[in-house]
């Protein structure tokens, strides 16, 4: 499906994207991957395997992670989806797992990066970032083809444990 230009039936939806509503005319068959990135043209979003092995595609849906290869734009109809674009503050500044991910040097070529950010990000909610074992088992959806791994944990576990500061 992706990149191809459907002919078939099409159908009206609203999807609402980093808090703004968007209506756009669809192939019923087309995920939210797609959506995302061919017709709102919101690219952060990666398309990697394409099959939910890889993580590349995961947003959020109702602040829950999701792999956007595997759902239909149709279905998330109705929730409030975040991706990447939607994460820097109002004023520009960058989401602090944005920020770790920097400082941390966590990321070489970057094609992973954006979907290990929304997972990292989903992780530390899902009180899944106790140590850096957890953040493994449960950032393990999430490949990274240059090995950035160590570099990704120690991101993960900074804003785990400022997160832990701050409500302590
Ligand atoms: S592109 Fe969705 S999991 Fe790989
Ligand atoms: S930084 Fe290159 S695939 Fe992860």
């Amino acid at each position: 499906m992706s990149g191809q230009k459907a002919t078939g039936p099409r159908m009206r939806i609203t999807l609402n994207v980093n808090g703004q509503n968007h209506d756009i005319q669809l192939d019923p068959r087309t995920t939210l991957l797609d959506a995302l990135r061919e017709h709102l043209s919101l690219t952060g979003t990666k398309m990697g395997c394409n099959h939910g092995t890889c993580g590349a595609c995961t947003v959020h849906v109702d602040g829950r992670r999701q792999l956007s290869c595997l759902m239909l734009a149709a279905a998330a109809a109705g929730s409030e989806i975040t991706t990447i674009e939607g994460l820097q503050g109002a004023n520009g500044a960058p989401h602090p797992m944005q920020a770790a991910f920097v400082a941390h040097d966590a990321l070489q070529c970057g094609y992973c990066t954006p979907g290990q950010i929304m997972s990292a990000i989903a992780c530390i909610e899902e009180g899944h970032a106790g140590s850096d074992d957890e953040i493994r088992e449960y950032m393990s959806g999430n490949l990274c083809r240059c090995a950035a791994y160590p570099n990704i944990v120690a991101a993960i576990r900074d804003v785990a444990d400022t997160t832990m500061a701050e409500a302590a």
